[in-house]
């Protein structure tokens, strides 16, 4: 594994590359869930790139990014083992060479306001902005986001639509541990107590998808779902239940829905959804739609 830390070290290697490479963008601290997208694009793409940015820019002022893990030479290792090709581990001044204030900024109104984006202003401009740079620096042919992050992985979808930067951006099923909690940085933050209450935050999400599933409405899911977590010891944020492709709110009609919460236990905000699919009643409607006139 050849590792980059200059924009000029990447784009020798790149001109001289092959055009079919995949992208994995990261902020380090890796663990499964990373290492299950090295996977699946290290099986479609003869190039596997990967990169490790703490990024500044998506985290707000009261946030954890001093502290966030930084664990380079581990990562190094584990993304060797994993197949990448090239590691590209910028610093500061190779993303942001005019400094951060004078950086070009890449948004997407309205999703990015929305949900995770309520309670961190700001966050998914920094997301969008360091993903633009780094999809212009490594030009994949894909790039592999885990929809533990459905709503950066569906913004992403957007940014690129929007700017027609022709990267396919593949979404993978989260990973989880045993007891059904998503894999996440983060996690280490947790407490031996605190992490086995954690696990009640995708319990509570299967319970709300089989509400939904069984004609409930979303409103009604919602408020139950967030009535157990508050009950389980969390503080919740939101719950949500949304239109999987666009993370509109529902309509009847729509079948394809996502329900996303986050909440924090202890001083740990965690996230998590799960997609479902729900029926339709003969008539067309969904099971919770009232029924139509005549
Ligand atoms: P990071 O939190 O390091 O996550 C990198 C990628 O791994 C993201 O696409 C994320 O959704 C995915 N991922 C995290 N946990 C996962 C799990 N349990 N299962 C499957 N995939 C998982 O997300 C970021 O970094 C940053 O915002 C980034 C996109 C790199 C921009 O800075």
């Amino acid at each position: 594994m050849k590792i980059v830390g200059t924009v000029e070290a990447l784009s020798q290697w790149r001109a001289a590359g092959p055009d079919d490479v995949g992208f994995v963008p990261t902020m380090g601290g890796l663990h499964e869930g990373h290492l299950a997208l090295v996977a699946m694009a290290r099986a479609r793409h003869p190039l596997v790139v990967a990169s490790v940015y703490v990024n500044p820019l998506q985290f707000g002022p009261q946030e954890d990014f001093g502290a966030y893990p930084r664990t380079e030479a581990a990562d190094a290792k584990k993304l060797e083992e994993a197949g990448v090709d090239v590691l590209f581990f910028p610093s500061d001044a190779e993303i942001y060479p005019r400094g951060r204030a004078q950086q070009t900024r890449v948004c997407v109104p309205g999703l990015s306001e929305d949900l995770c984006g309520r309670s961190r202003p700001g966050h998914f401009e920094g997301v969008t902005t360091v993903v633009a740079r780094l999809f212009g620096l490594v030009r994949p042919r894909a790039a592999y986001f885990g929809k533990k992050d459905y709503q950066q992985w569906r913004l992403v979808q957007r940014m690129v639509a929007d700017l027609g930067l022709g990267v396919e951006v593949v979404g993978r099923e989260t990973v989880r541990a045993a007891d059904g909690l998503a894999h996440s940085t983060r996690n280490q933050y947790l407490g031996p107590e605190a992490r086995q209450k954690a696990s009640g935050l995708y319990a509570t999400l299967k319970a709300g998808a089989a509400l939904a599933c069984s004609g409930m409405a979303p409103t009604e899911v919602e408020k139950t779902c967030h009535e157990r977590l508050g009950y389980l010891g969390f503080v919740p944020d939101y719950v949500a239940v949304r239109r999987a492709s666009d993370l509109a709110v529902p309509a009847p009609e729509d079948q394809d829905l996502v329900i996303l919460a986050a909440a924090r236990l202890e001083t740990t905000r965690l996230i998590d959804n799960l997609e479902l699919s729900r029926p339709l009643r003969a008539d067309g409607g969904s099971l919770q739609s009232p029924p139509k006139p005549g």
